[in-house]
């Protein structure tokens, strides 16, 4: 979630001019941190952007996100292998750095600055202009890791159980579990002291060094309700808790700081940044994958892969990238002009996180964040000298809950609501980056929220955790800089939206606990104009919010899923081997079969993690005749 706007003033232009009107303390946050931070507390410098390329490599990693850093780190830990990663953005900068500017990064031009196609009769985002909700995705180093809110959450251990058993051996819970743990180098010695949390991995995982009295009534109000204050990473999943997020010291840990800062000196790797791909080769005649076709800088080059190329371009991008090179729906394929190398179905399957923003209790103590009241010179001095204070809330979201709504089974331990808590609401920034990122419209600004304008608030968004609307993805045209066609389709099963309502209904319960009586807490309760003809605060009428404030978490993921042989919708096999193709993976977010129960930046690092191991298996296991699990360890010592 996003409520980060601690910067005052109008959006970073990539954060590299800073200095617009009211950013004025920018040049003083950079200044300090490179005269505070250097050497000291960040000792791995920024990835050698790598100019002149050789014509082959063992393999090639296209998209250098939350999965394709990883990815490219683990693979090059065999000296022998070449890899290379082309990355379509920039490298990150001291802004992506700042916990609490996340939302300022949208829009930008890290950001590919995606929308939905307007929503038609399935009716969500119509509070948006046009009636289409952003869907930023990072376009830069490190990917959506260095956009997002840094909540580090792993999931239920059902989704991965229900992975397996649909067919994908391999990804059940106790094997992913290996995997999650692999990267974690978590900094709470309660959790590390449980069987589910590890130290000493290259990602950092830690609660923010600050938070307001809201969060601590938050999950007071746990009890209240039935439900308990526990890690909801960890043996159990229902319940509250302060969030963690993927931070290290105050500062973001976005997978390009975590996985390939320490590695950046191995002479087997190379970073292309600025390298959009725009076609994998792939021969007709042997159906093998050889290669990728990129711009960069303006010029058309090509890389031939010896062994492997890997596709880690994210929910979007991956599908945009194989049906632009013959894998995908062979009439839609067709229709564009594109050549026919595998008929599959590419872009289907597009599941994704959607909840309602904009619910909002008003309170009368000034704990909250607003915008006008944090003097910049003092939270910016206890950001660079002592890595504390308010820049280092995880994109505003201080608390996380996992509930059952009326539709699950409260003996099992599969919650269907997930709720992000705010110590802030659509109305603390004023509507200056917050309300312009969602692309809310003018008139439902001015009427619902202008008259509360920085003032003391809270909210809980609702989120649907195992959505039944599916959307696709499909080409615009065979231009490969033309961005895809993306049909979210929320909504368009009935059980979602009831679902949602009821997600609402608790979080005015969880409102009105005990524990937010000190502050006063109240709900807003301006109805929105379209929704006025349904009264206020009954089933129609949240329906209609729900319908009008729609927001994304920003986890699409499943357009080329996972499944077995026998799938006639599945696109790539349980070790992520493109069917139809050889010598071609897909590894990010898009293999999912189904959304995971939780935030997906983590269960794509995993994917990362588990994908790169079954590369390293495949090429290496017929060398060394060893079972299926074994890595080298002698061969992993490369510096
Ligand atoms: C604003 C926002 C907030 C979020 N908040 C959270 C959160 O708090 N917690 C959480 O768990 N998850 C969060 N997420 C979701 C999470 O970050 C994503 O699920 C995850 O990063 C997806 O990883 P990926 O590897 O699939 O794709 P990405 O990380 O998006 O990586 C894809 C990479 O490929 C590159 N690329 C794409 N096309 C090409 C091409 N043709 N050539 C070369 N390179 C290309 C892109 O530039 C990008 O770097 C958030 C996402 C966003 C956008
Ligand atoms: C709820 O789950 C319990 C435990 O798995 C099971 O015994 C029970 O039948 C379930 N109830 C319903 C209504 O499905």
């Amino acid at each position: 979630m996003l409520f980060s706007f601690l910067a005052i003033g109008t959006a970073l232009k990539a954060g590299v001019s800073l200095v617009s009107a009211g950013l004025w303390f920018m040049p003083l946050l950079l200044a300090g941190l490179a005269y505070f931070h250097y050497d000291v507390y960040d000792p791995e410098s920024h990835p050698i952007n790598q100019k002149q390329l050789r014509r082959q490599y063992d393999f090639i990693v296209v998209g250098g996100g939350s999965a394709g850093a990883v990815i490219a780190s683990r693979l090059s830990e065999i000296p022998q292998w070449t890899v290379l990663l082309l990355e379509a953005g920039p490298d990150e900068n001291e802004i992506t750095d700042v916990p609490s500017l996340s939302a300022y990064l949208q829009l930008s031009n890290l950001d590919w600055q995606y929308k939905t196609e307007p929503t038609g009769t399935c009716q969500a985002c119509l509070g948006m202009n046009g009636g289409r909700c952003n869907w930023p995705r990072g376009k830069v180093l490190g990917g959506s890791s260095v956009l997002n809110y840094m909540l580090y959450v792993r999931g239920n251990r059902r989704d991965y159980d229900h992975w397996e058993q649909q067919g994908n051996p391999g990804w059940g819970y106790d094997t992913v579990l290996h995997y999650f743990k692999k990267s974690e180098d978590n900094r709470n010695p309660y959790l590390t002291r449980t069987p589910y949390h590890k130290t000493g991995g290259y990602l950092t995982v830690q609660e923010s060094p600050w938070r307001t009295p809201l969060v601590v009534a938050f999950v007071d109000a746990a009890k209240q309700h039935g439900y308990s204050i526990r890690d909801i990473n960890g043996e159990r999943q229902t319940g509250f808790m302060i969030a963690q997020g993927t931070i290290r010291r105050g500062s973001r840990c976005s997978t390009s700081k975590a996985f390939i800062r320490p590695i950046r000196l191995r002479r087997n790797l190379h970073i292309a940044l600025e390298s959009h791909v725009t076609r994998i080769l792939i021969n007709p005649k042997t159906k093998q994958a050889y290669g990728v076709q990129f711009e960069r800088y303006g010029m058309r080059q090509i890389a031939f892969a010896t062994r492997e190329v890997i596709v880690s371009a994210g929910t979007i991008n991956t599908p945009q990238l194989l049906m632009l090179s013959g894998i995908g729906p062979a009439e839609h394929l067709q229709k564009i002009g594109i050549k026919v190398l595998q008929n599959s179905r590419v872009g289907d399957n597009l599941q994704d996180h959607v909840g309602m923003t904009g619910l909002t209790f008003l309170i009368d103590k000034p704990v909250s964040i607003v915008q006008n009241r944090f003097q910049p010179m003092a939270i910016t001095m206890q950001y660079i000298l002592h890595e504390r204070g308010p820049m280092t809330t995880l994109g505003g979201v201080e608390g996380l809950a996992f509930v059952h709504s009326k539709f699950s089974n409260r003996s099992e331990d599969y919650p269907d609501i997930q709720f992000h808590m705010a110590p802030a609401s659509m109305n603390s920034d004023g509507g200056v980056q917050v309300r312009k990122i969602l692309g809310i419209t003018d008139h439902l600004y001015e009427t619902v929220f202008r008259p509360i304008d920085n003032r003391d608030v809270w909210t809980l968004m609702p989120l649907l955790l195992r959505p039944r609307s599916r959307g696709v993805i499909r080409l615009r045209s065979k231009n490969p800089f033309h961005y895809p066609l993306i049909y979210a389709n929320y909504f368009k099963e009935r059980k979602d939206i009831e679902t949602l309502i009821e997600g609402v209904k608790i979080a005015l319960k969880i409102s009105e606990s005990r524990a937010f009586k000190q502050f006063n807490s109240r709900l807003h309760r301006i109805p929105i104009p379209g929704c006025r003809k349904y009264g206020f605060n009954n089933d129609l009428y949240w329906e209609c919010a729900i319908r009008h404030l729609t927001m994304t978490i920003y986890h699409p993921v499943g357009t080329c899923k996972m499944g077995p042989p026998t799938d006639p919708t599945s696109v790539v096999d349980s070790r992520l081997r493109v069917y139809g193709i050889g010598n071609l993976r897909v590894i990010d977010a898009s293999i999912m079969p189904t959304i995971v129960s939780g935030n997906t930046n983590a269960p794509t690092i995993m994917i990362g993690e588990k994908g790169a191991d079954m590369i390293k298996e495949d090429w290496l296991r017929p060398l060394y005749n060893k079972p299926p699990g074994f890595i080298g360890q002698h061969l992993l010592t490369s510096s």
